[in-house]
């Protein structure tokens, strides 16, 4: 019998801290833990989040072995996130993954977060089920730092053909969220207060974007402006219409992104469409792609909850391919702050 390929992962982009075992594209583990740190900040502090990933580094890798099942003896190759990301975050992946593969003897693959977001979609879970998207399909990756819509060839082919001009959606969720006193990461409050507020109640505008590429700093401009003019005539303004002015700002979120996205497939002639990226656990957005199978006759393919924000099971099956087509990387490798997919 041949060994199977077992890949050990490593993320630290951003303000995750995540390990994870995956055995010929299967996921045996994936550890992630969040640094809460940030919140009190109102955003990422890069420097508090390299010094993080250094306390969380060994125990979370120690944690996804153990849960894994296997013995570090088993692992056939390290894989890590080379870019994009704050590159003090990335340093201590980057440094234990090449610590860890020098000591072991191990092959090191460098891995793009972004095309790692993409790849969640093919990751398996224990019992071999997943839902992976046929070739070529297009991918809308949503995150923090990043909007873009690629279209996928193939595992590592991959062509940009649509971002944002200015901020990310995940962004926009987030500075919207501080605008209404709401901790980091605001997206996922949005999310909730959203459900029982009524998505029409107010509106902000849809910016004029050539092609297909996205802008949302207009957006962030406009409900500033609304929220200071609501609030000087009722000061409890934000408190009393939270839900409405949350469910408002996440349908237009949702309407600049679906309106490209619906823009993407009809001139590429493609109607297998994939989200990934944090923002892709958004439930209203989940919605909307949802309800694109019967308007548009799309097939669409959104990943369970776990794979959507940072986490390095991505990273894993990501490693995996490239472990496949012998795509190593030497221990002079560095990190990269801007990293194109
Ligand atoms: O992919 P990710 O975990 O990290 C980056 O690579 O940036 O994405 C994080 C982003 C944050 O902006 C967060 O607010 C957003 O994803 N996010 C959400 C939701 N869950 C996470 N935004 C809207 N609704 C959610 N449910
Ligand atoms: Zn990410």
């Amino acid at each position: 019998m041949t060994k199977p390929i077992t890949i050990l992962a490593i993320e630290s982009s951003c303000d995750d801290t995540s390990a994870a075992i995956l055995q010929d594209g299967k996921m045996l583990s994936n550890i992630i833990s969040s640094q809460k740190v940030h919140e009190q900040y109102g955003g990422v502090v890069p420097e508090l989040a390299s010094r993080a990933h250094l306390q969380n580094i060994i125990p979370v890798v120690d944690q996804a072995i153990k849960q894994s099942g296997i013995s570090k003896k088993d692992i056939t190759a390290v894989g890590f996130t080379r870019g994009p990301g704050l590159l003090g975050s990335l340093l201590v992946g980057l440094s234990f993954a090449k610590s860890f593969a020098l000591a072991n003897n191990l092959p090191l693959i460098e891995v793009n977060h972004m095309q790692a977001h993409i790849l969640a979609h093919f990751i398996k879970e224990k019992d071999g089920s997943g839902n992976p998207p046929p070739f070529p399909f297009l991918c809308l990756t949503v995150s923090g730092g990043h909007t873009q819509i690629v279209k996928v060839h193939d595992y590592l082919k991959f062509e940009l053909i649509g971002e944002t001009i200015d901020d990310a959606a995940g962004e926009a969720f987030d500075k919207s969220a501080k605008l209404l006193g709401l901790p980091y990461p605001g997206g996922p409050l949005i999310d909730q207060y959203a459900q029982s507020g009524n998505p029409k109640a107010f509106s902000f505008g849809i910016p004029k974007v050539k092609e297909l590429n996205f802008s949302f700093s207009g957006l962030k401009t406009s409900i500033l402006y609304f929220l200071q003019k609501q609030s000087q005539q009722n000061p409890s303004f934000i408190q009393e219409n939270l839900n409405h002015i949350c469910a408002s700002i996440q349908h237009s979120i949702i309407t600049i992104l679906m309106n490209k996205l619906e823009k993407a497939s009809r001139e590429h002639g493609i109607n297998d469409i994939a989200i990934a990226g944090g923002v892709s656990a958004n439930s209203g957005l989940r919605k909307r792609l949802k309800e694109m199978e019967d308007s548009h006759q799309w097939k669409t393919y959104i990943p369970p909850f776990s794979y959507c924000t940072d986490n390095a099971g991505m990273i894993g099956i990501t490693a995996y391919y490239k472990y496949l087509i012998n795509d190593f990387s030497d221990q002079s490798v560095s990190a990269k702050a801007r990293l194109f997919i």
